[in-house]
């Protein structure tokens, strides 16, 4: 464990390099693994997330290596040439690894098994396994469905066409990425649209991928298997989920200007900046190009007074990992914030709902949670902050939550202590030290 304090700062500045974006930094590495030949990719996030997903395709035979300057090369093994690792995977807190992984070992006739950390262990597993057993992969969970567990892959990996039961990237792109060693068409159908990395990742790889709006509204996804990968060059865009950190810490903070080149904008990620500027904060988007089918732009924010807003259920797909820092914003808006569809931030890496409600609950915030609902009531001041002598804010191996309250201690009168900051590491581990450039305030409490 290790326990950090945030103290009151006074405002922001500066230019931050935000890390790679991870979601993107998964596929590269596990796309790159498939093709034959040598995948180039600069900017990959090396949080502890992405580099359980670079061992675990090593682990299946890829060549993966990172050179002296920063660039990491990934020799692949080509479509359905992965080996059977000799060892359990370790997943360590991440979902995204396990989920996409499973997609690609029932795509191949191999055995692996699965193992993750106490917050990992307790994420529902069912809904990437059943479409994959649709495909002929056969699992062995431990109660409930969950890891430790053992996949074995298909031998003749059956296309399917499945409409999604919950709004999940991840599950999309396992049924998809099991779908490449598949004979003929593979279809995910979503009513709501969620992260396309991986389909415009796999265009960039040359494979085909349709993507076909359906006259109900809703979205079709298909790969038709068996078609080969071609390395290709990888340039990956700044995280916006993890931009999602500075950018609050900037607007809650009158007098706060900073800067933050090449932020991945894909218009499904973006539903954070919409939020904040909607509360009016003062957010600007220059330079917006696109790189390897994603779109990025330079971002600036100020400082300056927020207002409470209703987000519209249909946004929360494209700012599914940016509940917890938007709500830190909420609770120094005027007025009342309310949020609602979130049943899906229960089985994150915490029950994130319920995380996010006690922290802020702790620190002096009205709200009201329900099953899938926060509504926060902010009077347009920051909150009081931990009032409690020895008051820590509990974490539950959740970076997010950690980097959240982070955030929120910045601004309240009595400093914010998080139990764990270790958990940052995985998705963001320069956080401490860009932050404190910014401007920040933030040490070790032990
Ligand atoms: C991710 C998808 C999201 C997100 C996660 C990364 C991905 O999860 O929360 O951090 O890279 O596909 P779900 O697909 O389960 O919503």
């Amino acid at each position: 464990m290790i326990p950090l304090l945030s103290h009151k700062a006074s405002h922001l500045s500066g230019t931050a390099t935000i890390p790679g974006d991870k979601s993107i930094s998964h596929r590269a590495l596990m796309l790159g693994a498939l093709a034959i030949g040598e995948t180039t990719i600069s900017g990959l996030l090396e949080g502890e997330d992405v580099l359980h997903t670079a061992d675990a395709m090593r682990a299946m035979g890829a060549q993966i290596e990172k050179d002296q300057s920063g660039l990491w090369h990934v020799h692949g093994v080509g479509l359905g040439g992965l080996h059977q690792p000799d060892a359990p995977l370790q997943m360590g807190n991440s979902g995204t690894s396990t989920r996409l992984l499973m997609g690609l070992v029932s795509g191949h006739n191999i055995t692996a098994s699965f193992e993750g950390d106490a917050s990992l262990t307790k994420r529902p597993m069912n809904r990437v396994t059943k479409p994959l057993e649709m495909m002929g992969a056969a699992f062995e969970a431990s109660e409930g469905g969950t890891l430790p567990l053992t996949v074995t892959g298909a031998q003749d990996v059956l296309a399917i066409e499945y409409e999604l039961p919950v709004a999940s990237a991840q599950v999309k792109s396992a049924i998809l990425l099991a779908g490449l060693n598949a004979r003929g068409k593979t279809t995910v159908i979503e009513s709501k649209p969620t992260r396309d990395h991986t389909e415009n990742m796999l265009r960039g790889f040359g494979v085909d991928v349709e993507t076909k709006l359906l006259d109900d509204g809703r979205l079709a996804v298909s790969v038709i298997g068996e078609q080969d990968l071609k390395p290709c060059t990888i340039h990956v865009p700044s995280d916006p989920s993890s931009a999602a950190f500075p950018a609050v810490a900037a607007a809650i903070i009158a007098g706060s200007q900073i800067h933050m080149p090449r932020i991945g904008m894909n218009e499904r990620r973006t539903g954070l900046f919409t939020c904040l500027k909607e509360m009016g904060a003062d957010i600007s988007f220059e330079n917006e190009r696109e790189e390897n089918g994603e779109k990025i732009a330079d971002i600036t924010v100020k400082g300056g007074p927020l207002k409470g807003i209703t987000i519209p259920e249909a946004r929360v797909p494209s700012m599914i990992d940016e509940f917890p820092i938007l709500a830190m914003a909420a609770a120094c808006a005027q007025g009342t914030t309310h949020m609602t569809g979130l049943e899906e931030l229960r089985v994150k890496e915490s029950d994130r709902l319920l995380m996010v409600a006690e922290g802020l609950k702790a620190c002096g915030v009205e709200l009201e949670m329900g099953a899938d609902s926060l509504t926060i009531h902010g009077n347009g001041k920051p909150p009081p902050g931990l009032k409690e002598r020895g008051a820590k804010i509990a974490t539950a191996l959740d970076h997010r939550i950690a980097m959240s309250f982070l955030v929120l201690g910045a601004v309240t009168d009595e400093p914010i202590e998080i139990d764990d900051g270790a958990p940052i590491q995985t998705s963001f581990p320069t956080f401490i030290s860009l932050m404190n450039d910014l401007g920040l305030k933030i040490e070790s409490a032990a």
